[in-house]
């Protein structure tokens, strides 16, 4: 953790309008500065910056802020990140806490890869103008492909000489010690001697997302069956292949404004791209995204479109790619290519407005481009074509937002000609199968149900305005102050496996959910409070709280018995039948309030149909965990 004192430090010396400077263009006015704002589109500006107050604030858009709230609004960073990237703008060294001897020289290696890095980059870039080798054939080779010398530097490309030592030579004279440079992947031992890793090769520097070089790849210059056309560097302490997409410190900017990130499969795509003013673009090098990658980039946006060479081996990658893709929420778009072409022949052959006219005519929804391969594949055959069905719904069940799945549902049911509603029933059907083997069947499953809240966080805070769930808000306290400490079947503690069911639900009573906290917080530290604890807390509220709920006789809704028809059996000698039942009455009320709640939110979205496809789309979640909350109740209180 970053000191107090560091904070401070940085805090200080951090000038509001010199940070914010760095990305807008900003004009003194009186004591303040003016600008257009980077949070909204504007003409005239209404973003104000106060140095002396340390704050900015768009009038327009009403974001406000200081230096911190600034960079991780803009840059995405977190709070971490923020600080650390002000330290290195100011020049001011972190202290952190907690540090041990191994994390300061684990930060101190990967701060020496960092330097050795930025010198081999310049090194490898200086060599296409001041060598003649790297003259005649590395700037020769950029040339020949139409790379503009803008695109040259924005890129830092870089060419490394034949010579099989020429770098390690120059690095070593330069005082970066043996040891690092092999450690940074740059000089490798060829047994006969230490050479470099790179030759012969123009170079690609490989940035992260704040610019600091942390690879390299090279692409050879010569045809050469034994050799790969690119060699990257080795994964380091500072370089995860994994992790990295090429050109998101270059895209970043843009890809926020267009809220889309174009995704292409090589490096000179993406320049080429850049070169044709199409900027919100990275290159995947080759492989199918990770889920790190997808979160990088969904760090600026949520549409990605992918654009594939239209060959099979194209088609396939893409469908393998975004089924993973769909789990993780974003929305994909895939243009395919015609003939074979990349982005960059594409664009050779046939200039940057054509490219664009093509991507706006062939962009297709993932599922849509699945389900049309998929098709015509299937052909008319019935039985293939229920399969086909089968398939797209499996990729359906994958997408976790409501709103996104219930849209997708809409346009997959028109182009397969099937009843929404049978889709519907379908996917729920493939979500429940895939939540039962993830969590075990017999759980009931509340986050889930909030995940889907959460796309509507205002809505989420009315379901719980509520208040007559106190009752079985009791109940599951009195279940950890009375039975805390037995254990379950399972030989788990009463309090943990009632905490872990609870998990995810809000508790609305004030001083029933501090009572919780405080009995998770205390189990962290390997105690199960029971109600003694409570009894002599110091907070009045808190005991007399406890002292009522452990005293007072059991008692249920009488509503809630009526409308179930359920005979409710009182607290007995078996508490594990009381834990669960009270646990299932406990999520019944929940639900049944969200379920109201959210019928008056349907009621009023009337007339706005993507809204009212949302509250529906609740409703039948809710109901359908409300059918199935009542079985488990029925078969826990039969036991
Ligand atoms: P391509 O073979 O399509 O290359 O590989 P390209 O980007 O079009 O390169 P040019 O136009 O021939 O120069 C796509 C990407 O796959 C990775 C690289 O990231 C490359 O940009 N790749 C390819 C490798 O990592 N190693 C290889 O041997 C080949
Ligand atoms: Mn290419």
């Amino acid at each position: 953790m970053i000191t107090a004192r560091s904070k401070e430090e940085i805090l200080s010396a951090s000038r509001v309008e010199e940070v914010i400077g760095e990305y807008v263009n900003l004009k003194k006015r009186g004591t303040n500065y003016i600008g257009l704002c980077p949070f909204h589109t504007e003409k005239t500006p209404s973003f104000n910056v106060s140095p002396t107050k340390g704050i900015f604030k768009c009038f327009g858009c009403g974001k406000a802020g200081d230096v911190i709230t600034f960079l991780i609004e803009h840059e995405k960073f977190t709070y971490p990140e923020a600080l650390r990237w002000l330290a290195q703008k100011y020049h001011i060294t972190i202290e952190e806490t907690g540090d041990t001897a191994k994390d300061q020289d684990d930060k101190m290696l990967m701060e020496s890869l960092y330097i050795i890095n930025q010198f081999a980059q310049e090194y490898f870039h200086s060599n296409l103008y001041k060598t003649e080798e790297g003259e005649t054939i590395g700037l020769a080779y950029f040339k020949e492909r139409g790379l503009t010398e803008e695109m040259i530097q924005k890129f830092k490309l870089g060419y490394a000489l034949q010579q099989e030592n020429a770098f390690t030579i120059t690095a070593t004279k330069s005082g970066y010690q043996l040891e690092l440079l092999k450690k940074a992947g740059l000089v490798v031992n060829r047994g006969y001697s230490d050479v470099d890793f790179f030759h012969q090769r123009v170079i690609f520097p490989l940035l992260n997302l704040s610019g600091k070089v942390v690879a390299f790849a090279g692409r050879i210059m010569v045809k050469d069956e034994r050799s790969p056309k690119y060699i990257n560097s080795p994964e380091t302490e500072i370089y995860q292949k994994s992790k990295l997409v090429y050109g998101i410190h270059q895209a970043r900017t843009s890809i926020r404004q267009h809220d889309e990130c174009f995704l292409t499969e090589g490096y000179t795509d993406v320049i080429s791209m850049h070169q044709a003013g199409i900027e919100n673009v990275v290159a995947s090098s080759g492989t199918s995204l990770t889920d790190d990658q997808i979160k990088l980039i969904k760090r600026f946006t949520d549409n990605i479109t992918i654009l594939y060479d239209g060959d099979e081996a194209g088609i396939k990658a893409a469908l393998r790619g975004l089924e993973m893709m769909a789990s993780q929420d974003v929305n994909i778009r895939v243009v395919l290519l015609p003939d074979g072409d990349d982005p960059d022949s594409f664009l050779h052959k046939k200039g940057s407005a054509a490219l664009r006219e093509f991507i706006r005519d062939n962009k297709k929804h993932f599922l849509q481009f699945k389900t049309e391969v998929l098709m015509k594949d299937a052909g008319t055959d019935p039985l293939k074509r229920a399969d086909v069905i089968k398939e797209v719904v499996g990729t359906l069940a994958l997408v976790p937002d409501v709103v996104r799945r219930s849209i997708l549902l809409k346009e997959v049911s028109r182009m397969l000609d099937v009843r929404e509603q049978v889709l519907i029933t379908e996917v729920n059907k493939q979500r429940r199968a895939k939540f039962n083997k993830e969590t075990g069947a017999e759980k009931f499953e509340a986050d889930a149900l909030h995940r889907e809240l959460e796309t509507l966080p205002d809505h989420r805070e009315q379901l719980y305005q509520d208040r007559s769930d106190e009752l079985q808000e009791r109940d599951v306290v009195r279940l950890l102050l009375e039975f805390g400490r037995k254990e379950m079947e399972s030989a788990v503690p009463v309090a943990a496996y009632v905490l872990n069911e609870i998990r995810d639900v809000s508790i609305n009573h004030m001083h029933l959910r501090l009572m919780i906290h405080e009995i998770e917080s205390q189990m962290e530290a390997g105690n199960i409070p029971d109600h003694h604890y409570f009894l002599q807390h110091h907070d009045d509220e808190l005991k007399r709280l406890a002292m009522e709920i452990i005293s007072s006789p059991y008692v249920l809704s009488e509503n809630w018995n009526k409308m179930h028809d359920i005979y409710i059996k009182m607290p007995s000698d078996n508490f594990i039948s009381d834990v669960k039942s009270s646990i299932a009455r406990f999520k019944m009320k929940k639900i049944m309030n969200m379920i109201s709640e959210n019928l008056k939110e349907l009621n009023s979205a009337k007339g706005n149909a993507e809204e009212e496809i949302y509250f529906m789309n609740v409703h039948q979640r809710l109901s359908q965990w409300k059918q199935e909350l009542g079985k488990d109740i029925g078969t826990v209180i039969v036991n």
